[in-house]
């Protein structure tokens, strides 16, 4: 039970491209070795059918290659060692103009390459269309976060049940991403669900996923778009059938919880939809959605179950204890977020709580003004979003996408 809460600030420090890699291989080693530590990042998971079509055709494709450098390296020494200057005294027999020989130089690399191209458009063929009965998911990418949408399932207290940064999928069975941006070209990428798809505004890709292991994975941007784009993060929660509508029913059925008269969630609700005039404070509903309220914003994520979410900025931080965000360190981080994002995460395009200047699509603005009091008022609030115990998905659920060593439950 230990509490990952890893600040991940862009530009201060680069990731060295050779850490990934090795905790994709340390990774796979130890889930190998039954432990449920670490993160398991593996283009090679073999649990999803993307990753297994992929991995089957580069078998094959190395294989053809093998063979083929072999052919070709015997060829190579066989004629080099045949024709040896000090075995002959004559140039050799010039074969210019035969016919045969040409054609076959042609005819082998035609076939290799046809032999290839099959390999290639059979995958394609595979994993390219989505079926019809897959469960449907809306991927919008922004500067810097995640929504993930659900068109099928409209909730109870109106609107389409959408969730920020952390997408649910169900197991065993195609999934079906519409994947879209709402700025500029992302990439969605989960490495152990499948390859990336490119999230461009005003273009809709289609595109299927599944996974057979149950788990939470982690899901980077993979396209360069901006001061946070290492920032923009993402988890990929793949639940069992059961709790997939388990929690699917929750969601469909969630209103935000009213907060008692007098508490702190009360005066944070009040904050929340009206902001603070007085201060030039601006209300968190102008751009966040909180199902069952007034609360309706579509420039932010979706803040419906926040209480039940572990990841925070779109997987800046995480708080992996049972406490989540009412641990103290994770508290501070919330506290923090809210006081002034941009600060904490370059090219944030909340405002500033703390009065500080920002800059927000280049230009440069003054956020207003709220107290540390009023904050945790707000910060009690949404902790306070939380979805029912038994739609607690990630409760139990194996964590394969936890960023750093003890960021398990
Ligand atoms: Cu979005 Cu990188």
């Amino acid at each position: 039970m230990k509490l990952n809460t890893k600040h991940r600030h862009s530009g201060t420090r680069r990731r060295p491209i050779t850490r990934p890699i090795a905790a994709a291989f340390l990774g796979a080693t130890l889930l190998t070795g039954c432990q449920q530590t670490n993160q398991f990042l593996f283009i090679g998971d073999l649990a999803s059918a993307y990753n297994r079509e992929i991995w089957w055709m580069s078998v094959w494709a190395i294989v053809l290659s093998i063979i083929i450098f072999v052919g070709v390296s015997y060829a190579l020494f066989y004629t080099v060692n045949k024709f040896r200057e000090d075995r002959h005294d004559a140039p050799p027999a010039q074969f210019h103009g035969n016919n045969r020989l040409e054609v076959i130089l042609v005819a082998v690399p035609v076939v290799i390459v046809f032999g290839l191209s099959i390999l290639t458009v059979r995958t394609m063929a595979i994993l390219n269309p989505t079926p019809a009965q897959a469960t449907k998911i809306d991927v919008l990418g922004k500067q810097f976060w995640w929504n993930f949408a659900y068109p099928e399932t409209t909730s109870d207290a109106g609107g389409v049940v959408t969730n920020g940064n952390e997408i649910i999928m169900p197991t065993k069975q195609p999934v079906a991403l519409t994947i879209t941006s709402g700025d500029v070209i992302h990439g969605f990428w989960a490495p152990n669900i499948g390859g990336q798809r490119a999230a461009m505004p005003a273009v809709k890709k289609t595109w299927q996923i599944d996974t057979t292991r149950a788990g939470v994975y982690q899901g980077n941007c993979s396209q360069l778009c901006g001061g946070s784009h290492a920032n923009m993060r993402y988890k990929v929660v793949a639940l069992d059938q059961d709790r997939y509508n388990t929690t699917l029913a929750a969601m469909k059925a969630y209103r935000a919880p009213e907060p008692a008269p007098g508490s702190a969630e009360a005066r944070g609700y009040a904050l929340f939809m009206q902001g603070k005039a007085s201060t030039q404070a601006v209300a968190c509903a102008a751009c966040h959605r909180v199902q069952g309220t007034p609360a309706a914003g579509a420039a932010g994520p979706d803040l419906s179950f926040f209480g039940t979410r572990r990841t925070l900025g779109a997987g800046m931080w995480e708080a992996m204890t049972a406490d989540r965000w009412a641990e103290p360190k994770a508290k501070e981080h919330l506290h923090e977020w809210i006081k002034h994002s941009p600060t904490v995460k370059p090219g944030s395009l909340m405002p500033t709580y703390d009065g500080s200047e920002y800059l927000s699509k280049g230009q440069k603005l003054k956020g207003g003004v709220l107290t540390d009091t009023e904050i945790d008022d707000i910060s009690a609030y949404l902790r306070s979003l939380k979805l029912p115990e038994e739609a607690d998905y990630w409760s139990g659920t194996p964590n394969y996408g936890a960023n750093a060593s003890g960021g398990t439950q």
